[in-house]
Parts: C-alpha cells; sequence; structure tokens
C-alpha cells in the first residue's frame, strides 16, 4: 500500500445478543489492542427491511427468518474500522461461522455456543465492505 492510499475499511456489528450479554466493550477491546481504528461507531435497533438490504444474499435461505428475528430483537452496534488487511484480520478474529466449532482465541470461540447468536458480522470481501458501508454509513462513501 502506498503511504497516499486509504487503509482498508470493515463493516462491523456487534450483535444484539453482545450488546445484551454485556460484551461490546470486551469486543471492542479487542479490535482496538490490535491496533485497529474505529472509523465509526453507532447504536442502532434494525427493522426488517433494512436487515433484509443488510443480508441480501440470505433472505432467501432457511436460516433467514430466525436470523431477521434475532437481528432485529433489540439495539447493535455498528463500526467502521480500518487497518492495514483488515477484513482478513477482523475474520480471523471472531473466528468461524459457528460458535460451537470456532477455534479457541477467536471471540466467538471464546464467547458464544450458537452459529446464529454468533456476537458479531464482519464483511467478507471488499466488495461487502463497500456496498455494506455504502449501506450503513452512507457519509463516509
Ligand atoms: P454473519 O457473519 O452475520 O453472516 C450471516 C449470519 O447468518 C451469520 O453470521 C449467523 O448469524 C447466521 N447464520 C449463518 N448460518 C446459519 C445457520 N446455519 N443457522 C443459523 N444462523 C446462521
Amino acid at each position: 500500500m502506498s503511504s497516499t492510499s486509504p487503509a482498508e475499511r470493515s463493516l462491523v456489528l456487534i450483535k444484539p445478543d453482545a450488546v445484551r450479554r454485556g460484551l461490546v466493550g470486551e469486543i471492542l477491546s479487542r479490535f482496538e489492542r490490535k491496533g485497529l481504528r474505529v472509523e465509526a461507531m453507532e447504536t442502532r435497533t434494525l427493522d426488517g427491511d433494512f436487515a433484509d438490504q443488510h443480508y441480501a444474499e440470505h433472505v432467501d435461505k432457511p436460516f433467514y427468518p430466525p436470523l431477521k428475528a434475532f437481528m432485529t430483537s433489540g439495539p447493535l452496534v455498528a463500526l467502521v474500522l480500518s487497518g492495514d488487511q483488515v477484513i482478513e484480520v477482523v475474520r480471523g478474529m471472531i473466528g468461524s461461522t459457528d460458535g460451537r466449532k470456532a477455534a479457541a482465541g477467536t471471540i466467538r470461540g471464546d464467547l458464544s455456543l450458537s452459529n446464529r447468536e454468533n456476537l458479531v458480522h464482519a464483511s467478507d470481501s471488499t466488495d461487502s465492505a463497500k456496498r455494506e458501508i455504502g449501506l450503513w454509513f452512507p457519509e463516509l462513501g
């Protein structure tokens, strides 16, 4: 990366289960201690239409109706994180989708026992980061 390129960015959601369980500080501090930068942070409660837009690729999947109910069940914290290779770095830090199978040391591996209530969402590619940041924080476009 040249010194003039902006750092890579990722859209990260600290999901309603993490807020209910009082884990926002724990999760945020892991990202901060890693050296990632918080570019934006806001608490939001989603409505169904916004959940459908965020999870556009999943709306027809059998697991989507309960996922939608979960994601709209209470406040979450939306973040834009930046840093060198932030998308891959954050995906590694959160661990695989199913908290029962995620590696120890990852956020899900240490703190979740569910493949739905898995505490955190993070963009999985530069294309999805661009789309998700445009949806959640259009002012950062
Ligand atoms: P996330 O990284 O936000 O991306 C899609 C979400 O769907 C995922 O985290 C889980 O919360 C949920 N999910 C994915 N697969 C399943 C599944 N098989 N059963 C229930 N929820 C799932």
